[in-house]
């Protein structure tokens, strides 16, 4: 597995008394985090050549993950976007978001999840989820693109939508769902509905959220059927706008075939007659601009107690993120030392390392990242016993201070006993995980595939084919498209993203908590 990064909270939670002495002490430590001491980050002239290697495959991955990028932002086509706009007035998903977020700076999970599937393309699995700011407080949002056919939910979007509320949950953030959804993609029902981990879970997670006090609001911002209604009548708190939503457990034509009734969408589920009858919606808006200024609203009810907004100095890295191109390896064989990477992710390149003569393989030890302190586990070759021992002492020691963990991942490919899965994969549970777009995950390079040959397997055709799926299968665009991970990013962008993921774990600190445990029980 090759350059992946999870971020993890430390086991340890501490208690508000604890934090508050924590953050009166910090105004003291402050001056001295500069005393780390600097990375050199210059990269030697015996490796430029590795460089150069590696810098020409950076870029021929950055091209393919523009492309896709590229055509995932244009949803579900020119005619969808058509229909979508003009024939049903609704705007375009990434102008609501525009509108409901306090500025574009939002961290986007997962865009390349559904692409080329088997059974085909999903743009973006029909829904953008991510975690921006509404109001000063970090939200993450589900918000369905009906350009997709009409927002349905395929098996990627169900997926896509639960962890989105598996990153609510663990980082305690409140959840908005700009719900627009036909509800199940129905030629895939059976993959969707029915298991445990189908559908039905998104339902039952909103209860659960509601009971561990995860605030979550729901705009109607078109025709939610079936599933897509189920999402907004289980939130707490929900708006819906007025010709452009409407809620039904079926639409008017099956209302028609079951008891002969002619009736309109308004009258059957519209703004008004949810909102003046049934009581399932608790907000008219009369427009979707109007919509989401309520959104904004209802957080400001939500009574979080926020630190005033205060920017955090740090120090940039001494070296350029652009170099990181030719540091992201292209292979095992083209790997160079991590701390050339460390120099140019963390704050002034400074670096308080741990145990560095021993177990040299992984490279353990504190810095910061734009302002916030993270230990670091990052391999730096084999994982062997040593380097084991260390890494396990080190997690403990950030643990014991309540310290986030930055993973960097590359885990060299052993013939014999695959070790993808010794740091913090996705079974771990990392707060997020992001690849690179030349991270390769898999159990085994697809080179180490000829020892089966010497096994007594003589059929090369056989050998080749699974050579060949495990090469496809283990690029980052498969695992992005699977959901293993929280999405690509870019080697230059890491930093950035890094310090939105710190700044967003933190926030729930201020969340104000109290002793009950029920959820908010709707009309
Ligand atoms: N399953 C699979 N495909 C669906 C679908 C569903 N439940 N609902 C809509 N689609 C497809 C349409 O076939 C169409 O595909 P196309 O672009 O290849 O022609 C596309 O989604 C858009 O649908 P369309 O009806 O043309 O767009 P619209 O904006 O006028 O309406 C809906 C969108 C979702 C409101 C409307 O299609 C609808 O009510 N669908 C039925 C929803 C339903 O009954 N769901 C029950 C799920 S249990």
């Amino acid at each position: 597995m090759q350059t992946m990064w999870t971020l993890q909270n430390s086991l340890c939670q501490i208690m508000k008394k604890t934090v508050h002495t924590l953050k009166c002490k910090k105004a003291r430590y402050g001056q001295y985090t500069k005393t780390y001491p600097v990375l050199d980050g210059s990269i030697p002239s015996v490796c430029e050549h590795v460089f150069e290697e590696n810098l020409r495959n950076s870029e021929a991955c950055i091209k393919r993950y523009s492309e896709l990028l590229c055509k995932v932002r244009k949803g579900g086509g020119e005619n969808a976007i058509l229909r979508h706009t003009q024939r049903n007035k609704k705007l375009l998903v990434r102008e609501r978001l525009r509108m409901l977020l306090d500025d574009e700076s939002f961290l986007e999970l997962s865009p390349f999840a559904g692409f080329d599937l088997p059974y085909g393309d999903v743009p973006a699995a029909g829904c953008l989820t991510g975690i921006g700011k509404i109001c000063g407080v970090w939200c993450v949002f589900v918000a369905n693109d009906a350009t997709v056919k009409g927002g349905t939910i395929y098996p990627i979007s169900v997926k896509k939508q639960l962890r989105a509320q598996q990153i609510a949950i663990q980082n305690r953030l409140l959840l908005v769902y700009l719900v627009d959804s036909g509800g199940a993609f129905l030629p895939l029902q059976a993959e969707l509905f029915p298991d445990q981990s189908h559908g039905g879970r998104i339902f039952y997670n909103e209860a659960i959220m509601s009971a561990m006090k995860i605030p979550q609001v729901a705009v109607v911002c078109g025709s939610c059927t079936a599933g897509g209604a189920y999402v907004p009548t289980m939130a707490e708190e929900t708006v819906i706008v007025d010709k452009i939503g409407s809620l039904f457990l079926a639409g008017p034509p099956l209302v028609k075939a079951a008891t002969g009734e002619d009736i309109s969408p308004e009258d059957l589920g519209g703004a008004r007659m949810h909102s003046k009858v049934s009581g399932c919606v608790d907000h008219f808006a009369s427009s979707e601009k109007a919509a989401y200024e309520c959104v904004r609203n209802i957080i400001l009810t939500l009574n979080y107690e926020l630190p005033p907004e205060k920017t955090l100095e740090y120090d940039d890295p001494l070296y350029s993120a652009e170099e990181l191109l030719g540091l992201a390896p292209q292979g095992y064989r083209y790997t160079l030392n991590i701390k050339l990477i460390l120099s140019r992710l963390v704050d002034g390149s400074r670096f308080q390392e741990f145990k560095a003569e021993y177990g040299t393989t992984l490279v353990t030890g504190f810095a910061h990242v734009e302002g916030h302190l993270v230990g670091i586990v990052a391999n730096n070759g084999e994982l062997t016993h040593d380097a084991s021992l260390k890494g396990s002492h080190f997690v403990q020691l950030c643990s014991q201070r309540s310290i986030p963990i930055l993973f960097l991942q590359n885990t060299a490919p052993h013939a014999a006993e695959p070790t993808s899965l010794s740091q913090c994969g996705r079974s771990f549970d990392p707060n997020f995980l992001f690849l690179w777009p030349n991270a390769r995950v898999a159990l085994m390079d697809a080179r180490h595939m000829s020892m089966f040959q010497h096994a007594g397997n003589d059929d090369c055709t056989e050998l080749n084919h699974l050579k060949e799926k495990l090469d496809q299968e283990s690029s980052a665009f498969y695992s992005s498209a699977r959901l293993w991970d929280d999405g690509i990013i870019l080697p230059q962008n890491s930093r950035k993203v890094l310090g939105q993921c710190l700044s967003i774990m933190k926030q729930q600190k201020y969340q104000i908590v109290s002793l009950q445990h029920y959820p908010v029980i709707r009309l």
